[in-house]
Parts: structure tokens; sequence; C-alpha cells
């Protein structure tokens, strides 16, 4: 389970649009994982205290939406920060030069795997195949999805994200 933000609830109106989407389903479960991203849409991340509200607009437990939750690798049940890196570390990105870019990022962000920059603005996170193995090495940024990669390809994308200089690190 999460770590902060446990006494969030939804708002009445995120209550109001998860209730519509699950009309459309016969089975209100059906819905969860669009609920789930409903919810991460406002939030960044699925807090605990969210998830519990959440689980019975669908008919399910809170264990039951959290094993849904944690299982699907693009819901986050830990805070997030703005952008979320998501760099591809299966086979054919690995194979194309994952490790070297990974170092890159770490570098540039100045923060390890698993880790949120400072200022809340990068989360870089490992992700298993992205689908697009004839691009690799590959990543996602937020919800767009980019291959073909090499380090002046991805400083060009988190300075498009910045929209500023990068504090560059010189390690
Ligand atoms: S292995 Fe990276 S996109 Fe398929």
């Amino acid at each position: 389970m999460s770590t902060a933000d446990d006494d969030a609830r939804l708002a009445p109106e995120e209550v109001r649009a998860i209730e519509t989407l699950s009309r459309q389903y016969e089975n209100k479960r059906a819905a969860c994982i669009e609920a789930l991203k409903l919810v991460q849409r406002n939030h960044r991340w699925i807090s605990d205290g969210r998830l519990r509200a959440l689980a019975p607009l669908l008919d399910m437990t809170p264990d039951e939406l959290d094993g849904v939750a944690t299982f699907y690798n693009l819901i986050f049940r830990r805070p997030v920060g703005r952008h979320v890196i998501l760099l591809c570390d299966s086979v054919s990105c690995w194979i194309m030069g994952h490790d070297a870019l990974l170092q890159h990022l770490e570098r540039r962000l100045g923060i390890r795997r698993g880790e949120t920059t400072a200022d809340g603005r990068f989360t870089l996170l490992p992700i298993v195949c992205l689908g697009h193995c004839d691009h690799a090495p590959a990543m996602m940024i937020d919800d767009a999805l980019h291959g073909d990669l090499d380090a002046a390809r991805i400083d060009a994308l988190l300075n498009a994200c910045r929209g500023a200089v990068l504090r560059w690190n010189a390690r």
C-alpha cells in the first residue's frame, strides 16, 4: 500500500464521472482500469484513500482493486513527478543500448531509477516492452511513446518537458 495522501477522497465530480463510466459496462468491475486512469489523471497517482473510495463504486473490495492497480504498470501507487519517464528494459531495448541510456537519464536528471527529482518534475521508472521494438530503444514520457532513442534525442525530449535549460549534472 502507498505511503502518503491516505486521507484523500474522491471529489463529487470524480464520483459522478466514475458512475457514468461504470454504467457503460454490464459489470462495473470491467470499468476498473479506466476508473483508475481517470483518478490518476486528476491526482497523478492512486493513494490508499482514493483506492478505498473508488473500490465500492466498482463493486470491488479495496484489496481486489489494489491487485489490479498493482498489476497494471501504468497505474502508480506511489507519488510521482509531473512527468513520468518509463524506460523500456525488455530484450530489444536492452540489446539496443538500454543501459547507456539509463545512465544518461540518471546523470541528466540527477536521480536513480525509481526516484523523483527534487523539484518534483520527473520520475524515472523501468517498464516492460512497450510494443515499439522495431524502434528500440524506446521509452514513454507520460502518454507519449518515443523510439530510436539516443542521448541527444533524450536531451531534446527532457528540454521540451522542462521548457527550460536542464540542470546538467557533471558526473
Ligand atoms: S523491448 Fe523495448 S519496446 Fe519492445
